[in-house]
Formats: C-alpha cells, sequence, structure tokens
C-alpha cells in the first residue's frame, strides 16, 4: 500500500477550524473610525505611532493610512517571558525605538490585550523618556482574563470574547498573521 498524503481541500483562508469573527469590511470600516478620531484629536501635535512587533505590523499599516496628519512611525519588539500560557509581566526589549520620543504625543499601537502586563510593562519604560503624551491603541481588547493589571486604552478597535484568536497580524506559533480577517480558532489542539 503506498503511503499517501492526506487530501486537503481548503487553503490558508478558507480553514475550517477557522470562524471569522471580523470579516475584512468590518475591520476597514472601524479602522476608518479610529482613523478619523485620531485625526481629529491629533491636528497641531508632534505624532510618532510606535508599533509592538510583530503582531501590530498589519493594524499599523491600515491605520497609519487613514490618519490625515504628519506624523512618523517606529518600531518596538519586546519578549514577554510565559510561565507556560501565563504571562509574567517582566518583558525584555528586543529592538528599542529607532529615534528618541522627547516631546512627542506618542500613540503605542498593539494587536490585542490579553492580561494588559506586557502593555503595562512597556509603557512604565516608555513613560521615562520625556515624551508630551503617551496613549494606547490596540486593534483587539479581550477583556475579561485581564486579572492583573488596570490599563486604559484610549483606542479600541473591538472587544473580543475570550477565545484564541488568529489573522490580521495576530499569530498561532508565527502562523496565520496573513490572514485579512480576524478569526477564532475551533480546536486550538489543531493549528
Ligand atoms: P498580555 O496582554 O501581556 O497578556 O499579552 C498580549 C500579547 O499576547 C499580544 O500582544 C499577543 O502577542 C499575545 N496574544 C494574546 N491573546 C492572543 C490571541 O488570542 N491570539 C494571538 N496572540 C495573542
Ligand atoms: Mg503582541
Amino acid at each position: 500500500m503506498s503511503a499517501e498524503s492526506p487530501k486537503i481541500d481548503h487553503t490558508e483562508f478558507t480553514n475550517p477550524n477557522l470562524e471569522v469573527l471580523y470579516s475584512v469590511d468590518q475591520i476597514q470600516q472601524r479602522i476608518a473610525e479610529l482613523g478619523a478620531m485620531i485625526t481629529s484629536e491629533y491636528r497641531g501635535r508632534d505624532l510618532v505611532l510606535v508599533g509592538v512587533l510583530k503582531g501590530s505590523c498589519v493594524f499599523l499599516a491600515d491605520l497609519m493610512r487613514v490618519i490625515d496628519l504628519e506624523l512618523t512611525i517606529d518600531f518596538m519588539s519586546v519578549s514577554s517571558y510565559k510561565d507556560g500560557t501565563v504571562s509574567t509581566g517582566d518583558v525584555e526589549i528586543l529592538k528599542d525605538l529607532s529615534n528618541p520620543i522627547r516631546d512627542k504625543d506618542v500613540i503605542v499601537v498593539e494587536d490585542i490585550v490579553d492580561t494588559g502586563l506586557t502593555l503595562s510593562r512597556l509603557l512604565e519604560i516608555l513613560d521615562s523618556r520625556g515624551a508630551n503624551s503617551i496613549k494606547l491603541a490596540t486593534f483587539l481588547d479581550k477583556p475579561e482574563p485581564r486579572i492583573k493589571t488596570e490599563l486604559k486604552i484610549d483606542y479600541t478597535g473591538f472587544v473580543v470574547p475570550n477565545r484564541f484568536l488568529v489573522g490580521y497580524g495576530l499569530d498561532a506559533a508565527g502562523r496565520y498573521r496573513n490572514l485579512p480577517f480576524i478569526a477564532a480558532v475551533r480546536d486550538p489542539s489543531a493549528v
């Protein structure tokens, strides 16, 4: 008997293990609303968008194109130390900002806030650098598991249920960041 590989009759985007929660159109509509808010609130300021790599790259790319202002972008990469799947709140800076943020009006751009520990630690680090203001924009807010932090989020795309989500920058072990929509994983053991 020949060992044939199992026949796969779906693509990455039509994977039946994914349940679409927010479509491309819903996402673009919401981001246009966030862009309009930021455009009106930051007029005349010295705005820099700080993306937290890697997950925020898709959101940042869409968000910056609906902010009709003079602005710059920068990136940070941090690793959160996790105890199994639970965030411990310790973060290590893997890549720091390229430029100083002194006197700038900063919006930190994240893909998703889960426990909030990574971001609250990151904000503590940025707080000491003399920015004029620091606000927080997250594409997704998963408030249910936030037992350890009181994080003030200024701009939120969608408040989401406490499920494992992928797509639009969010990954499962590095995969699925390229999905143009947000999906919940039906069976996390099968990703
Ligand atoms: P926390 O807020 O410190 O718990 O960590 C947030 C980070 O965990 C996010 O920036 C994501 O990288 C990751 N994360 C949390 N929830 C999810 C999810 O549902 N899917 C993919 N990544 C997630
Ligand atoms: Mg992240």
